[in-house]
């Protein structure tokens, strides 16, 4: 996807993965729009699940982006929910969800219709946190390349640390000075070894609300982009909740529509040179991550 504007030697260009539908396809667009040329990543369908958690297909990405000599923005964007639903007819749940007027209600009635079993799980982690990590090690000399390397993490209101139950935990994921990305990689393995032994809310992971995975994978995910956003200092690394969007997401019941749900990310994708970084926003507003 092109834009319209710009010299060939000062274009900015960009990369959005699960740029193909939702907010993702939103933030191509207008990117696009504003004379950035991007390079929108799709999975496979083939390939099934492996795409961005796949670490030849990212490094396939990164043959691809080696023709530009840089890389100015990355959307970190493609992003599963961990759970499998059984909603019946999915018209007629889209309408009972859309009679609603509040958002718990909407909330809780997607709970009781979706499960979560530990094979979701294990993707949802794969590709949120693992496959974050994998495409931006690909980019990262790319980016670095740049004048001004921006990264954006699309996150979740679910990724706040509020949701863990255990103090130790939550401590520990908040602490960036003494995070590694070795210790996330084994917190990782963790969650996913106390989801199978049924000890998600002994060692005090998220556990109960439902969206169990998606609240550890976006967890580590923004501690990720923390650690890597100190370790980069010239480059602008921050994570941002879109709201509640309108998307196949959430059965297309959200309250936003999705370019309310862009215009976090887009803030930070064309933001000015020597902007914030190691930062959460809460739509455009900067927030904490607990
Ligand atoms: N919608 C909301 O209310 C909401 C709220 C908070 C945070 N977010 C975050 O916002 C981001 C965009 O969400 P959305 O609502 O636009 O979701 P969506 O409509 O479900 O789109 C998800 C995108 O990710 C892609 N994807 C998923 N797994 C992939 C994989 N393994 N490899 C490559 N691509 C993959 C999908 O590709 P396919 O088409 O191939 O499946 C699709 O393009 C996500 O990070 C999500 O967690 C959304």
């Amino acid at each position: 996807m092109e834009g319209s504007t710009g010299n060939q030697s000062e274009k900015v260009v960009a990369v959005v993965t699960g740029g193909n539908r939702g907010i993702g396809l939103e933030i191509c667009k207008q990117l696009a729009s504003n004379g950035i040329t991007v390079v929108l990543t799709a999975r496979d369908e083939k390939r099934g699940a492996e795409a961005v958690s796949d670490p030849s297909s990212a490094s396939r990405l990164a043959d691809f982006i080696e023709k530009f000599g840089k890389l100015d923005i990355l959307v970190n964007n493609a992003a599963i929910t961990g759970t499998t639903s059984n909603v019946g007819d999915l018209e007629t749940f889209r309408q009972e969800l859309a009679g609603m007027d509040d958002l718990m209600e909407r909330i809780e009635t997607i709970n009781k219709h979706i499960t979560e079993p530990y094979e979701e799980a294990e993707k949802c982690l794969k590709t949120n946190y693992h496959g974050i990590k994998a495409v931006t090690k690909a980019l990262l000399p790319f980016l670095q390349s740049s004048s001004h390397g921006r990264i954006v993490n699309m996150s979740s209101y679910y990724g706040l640390l509020r949701f863990y139950s255990g103090d130790q935990l939550k401590e520990e994921l908040n602490n960036v000075d003494s995070l590694s990305e070795q210790r996330l990689d084994e917190l990782s393995e963790l969650f996913l070894k106390d989801f199978k032994d049924g000890q998600l809310k002994a060692r005090g992971w998220p556990a109960e609300g439902g969206f169990i995975a998606y609240k550890a994978s976006k967890a580590l995910a923004n501690a990720y982009s923390r650690i890597l956003a100190k370790e980069h200092p010239s480059l602008c690394i921050n994570c941002v909740h879109p709201g509640y969007v309108e998307t196949d997401m959430n059965f297309q019941v959200g309250h936003l529509t999705v370019e309310e749900g862009a215009r976090g990310a887009l803030m930070m994708a064309m933001a000015p040179k020597e902007g914030i970084t190691g930062a959460f926003l809460n739509l455009t507003e900067v927030a904490p991550f607990v």
